[in-house]
């Protein structure tokens, strides 16, 4: 099963996209986790990327586009992805379609997550992960279990993201608005697409995907 998450920034495609890959044994491959770890160990793509992600603009879609070619020709992509933050423009959809079907796979949902500006912003200014294995959380809708501590792997330090700041952030929503909103009708057109309330709580939307994902009897 290959599915997309689309939604603005703070959406919750990544917090729902790492719960999908432990349930169904799909990989998350999330666009600006690669470009961050590019960032983090200074390679030439790091720092031509760190650039527009300070900004708060689109990496150009020709360095995506070729990260994700080389990532869904690993071995592990042959057992399902869940593409998380990719496509982002109409030009790199429509490049998604032609390396899938170079690879004689096929895409089977894209998921619309739908949210609220104001609740957006607020999601961002509260996130931050575990500085070790990068699991997600929120200063309110998401705590450690134990205070400091993270649940998943037990490291004590966390990090937060440059790009999560207020001017960037909104400058972020002016591109999802402007550059990605539009491959909304795209995949509409293509009868694959379906929204989804990302307002309610984690735990519901995650139920909410499942169902969608669960073969139709
Ligand atoms: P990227 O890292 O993809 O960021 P984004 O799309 O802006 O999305 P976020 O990671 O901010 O949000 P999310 O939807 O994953 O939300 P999360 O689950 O963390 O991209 C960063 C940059 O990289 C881009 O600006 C661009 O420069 C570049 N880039 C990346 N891909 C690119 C591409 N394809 N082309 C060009 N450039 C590209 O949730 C947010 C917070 O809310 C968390 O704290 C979480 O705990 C909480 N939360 C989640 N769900 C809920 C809920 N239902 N209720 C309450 N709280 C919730």
């Amino acid at each position: 099963m290959n599915l997309i998450l689309l939604g603005p920034p703070g959406a919750g495609k990544g917090t729902q996209a790492r719960m999908l890959q432990e349930h169904f044994g799909l990989i998350q491959i999330a666009t600006g986790d690669m470009l961050r770890e590019h960032i983090k160990h200074h390679t030439d793509l790091g720092q031509l990327a760190q650039n527009y992600m300070n900004q708060g603009q689109l990496v150009p879609d020709l360095v995506v586009i070729q990260m994700i070619e080389h990532r869904i020709s690993e071995a592990d992509a042959n057992n399902g992805f869940i593409l998380d933050g990719f496509p982002r423009t109409v030009p790199q959809a429509e490049s998604l379609d032609k390396m899938l079907a170079r690879r004689k796979l096929k895409l089977d949902h894209v998921i619309e997550m739908r949210v609220d500006e104001d609740a957006l912003v607020e999601r961002i200014a509260g996130r931050f992960s575990c500085a070790a294995c990068g699991e997600g959380y929120h200063d309110k809708f998401k705590k450690p279990a134990r205070e400091g501590v993270c649940d998943k792997c037990g490291f004590g330090q966390f990090v937060r993201r440059d790009d999560d700041r207020a001017d960037t952030v909104r400058k972020r929503l002016a591109a999802y608005r402007e550059q990605t909103a539009p491959i909304l009708p795209y995949y509409q057109a293509k009868g694959k697409l379906t929204s989804i309330d990302g307002m309610a709580e984690i735990d519901v939307v995650q139920t909410q995907i499942r169902q969608l994902l669960r073969p139709q009897a």
